[in-house]
């Protein structure tokens, strides 16, 4: 369990509490760059309680600035998209977007306007997103990751509003042993034979009188970079990479060429957050069949896939489907069943009150990546260089050891 005030450190993200200044000073992710279309709309995109736009120019550059015009905040999202920067509808300031007001027709002499902020943000495109950076001062390089320099065939992303904090979720991620109960079932069927499935997952019995599970061996490292963790059970051997501060390198499949697997949790604000997918291969083009595929080709709303999860305060459970065999009786929907599984338990956790909570041996990552957070807010607080800005992480993945022997028929 947490303290009161350490849960706070780590779950606060505004701009004036500790954590929210440590994000300021990350590239990050808010929106994905083909849903700019150049010249089109502005698209609203909150990213740590700051309400901004993210648009891309007629020129195809892409601009981030807040919402509200510097002027008497209307909203921006509502601006005309012209050559060299945004017109705001109400009076007719236009900014550029290196921050330059280029006119003020409320302001007679342009003398007037060199003091004035106009609440812009470096920008940039990489593996299929928007970056902004938030922070003050010149801008670190971008994330040095195995995915973010692959050609354009190689990756793809989706991204999904989640309605919890990224603690919720990042603790989810951490947490392999859920993966038995919560997944078990619902992996051994949907990715049966798709290189993925049986062989991912203990054989985890759910009979009424009877429970019969893997005791699995977990360890976690803090590391440079933030923390590197490992879960050993019947089935397989699994390691992840959690880079600081948004990224978690997870294992897809047992095979070197098997597509990879980075998800991304960034805070919208205290309570919600922006679920970021990354899937890619090093080797070659993301292939038809391959699970990247799989995944994104189910998808029907790119910027917000899991919106058809029913948030009905019992995440579409069905009693009469446990009845019938079913484990948890939420929404069976193909390869989203995961992600709606992963994020119905999020989000069931609302905000939740970790000194409360009785945590056992299974949840030593969680712990431990908890630590990772608390240890890089800390630092930051007594002014160091905030941890694995510049760490080159291009080496870094996920791995996957089957032990497919042992892997039985699914119950
Ligand atoms: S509020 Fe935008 S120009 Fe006046
Ligand atoms: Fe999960």
């Amino acid at each position: 369990m947490l303290t009161q005030e350490n849960a706070r450190l780590i779950t606060e993200v505004g701009p004036d509490k500790p954590m929210g200044r440590l994000l300021r000073e990350y590239w990050i992710p808010i929106v994905r760059a083909a849903c700019l279309v150049a010249g089109g709309a502005p698209r609203r995109a909150t990213i740590l309680h700051q309400r901004l736009v993210a648009y891309r120019s007629p020129d195809g550059t892409v601009g981030v600035m807040n919402e509200a015009c510097p002027h008497r905040g209307a909203s921006m999202a509502l601006a005309r998209n012209e050559k060299g920067g945004l017109r705001c509808v109400y009076h007719g300031w236009k900014i550029c977007h290196d921050g330059t007001l280029l006119e003020a027709p409320t302001h007679a002499a342009s003398s007037q306007l060199t003091h004035i902020a106009t609440g812009t943000y470096p920008a940039r495109e990489a593996a299929g997103m928007v970056w902004a950076y938030l922070g003050s001062g010149t801008p670190p390089a971008l994330p040095k990751l195995s995915f973010m320099s692959l050609p354009d065939d190689h990756v793809g992303v989706v991204m999904t509003k989640v309605r919890c904090s990224w603690l919720n979720m990042f603790e989810s991620l951490w947490d392999s042993f859920h993966a038995q109960f919560l997944h078990s079932r619902t992996n051994r069927v949907i990715f049966a034979g798709a290189g993925r499935g049986r062989e991912y997952f203990s054989d985890t019995k759910f009979d009424a009188d009877q429970l019969a599970y893997d005791e699995t061996t977990m360890s976690a490292a803090l590391t440079e970079y933030g923390m590197q963790y490992e879960n050993d059970d019947t089935a397989k051997r699994t390691t992840f990479a959690h880079v600081m501060p948004w990224f978690v390198h997870h294992p897809v499949g047992p095979r070197p060429t098997d597509d990879q697997a980075c998800q991304g949790y960034v805070p919208i604000d205290d309570d919600h957050s922006l679920l970021i997918q990354w899937m890619f291969n090093p080797h070659a083009p993301l292939k038809a069949d391959g699970y990247a595929h799989k995944f994104f080709d189910a998808i029907t709303d790119p910027d917000d896939f899991a919106s058809g999860l029913p948030r009905d305060g019992v995440w579409g459970q069905d009693r009469e489907a446990i009845a019938q065999g079913s484990y948890h009786g939420l929404p069976v929907a193909g390869v989203m069943t995961i992600p709606y599984e992963d994020i119905a338990m999020g989000e069931s956790q609302g905000r939740l009150d970790r000194t409360k909570e009785n945590l056992g041996a299974s949840d030593l990552v969680v712990i431990r990546g908890r630590t990772m957070l608390l240890e890089a807010v800390k630092a930051h607080q007594r002014g160091e260089p905030p941890l694995a800005l510049n760490f080159d992480a291009t080496q870094l993945r996920a791995t996957f050891t089957s032990k497919a022997s042992s892997a039985k028929e699914p119950a």
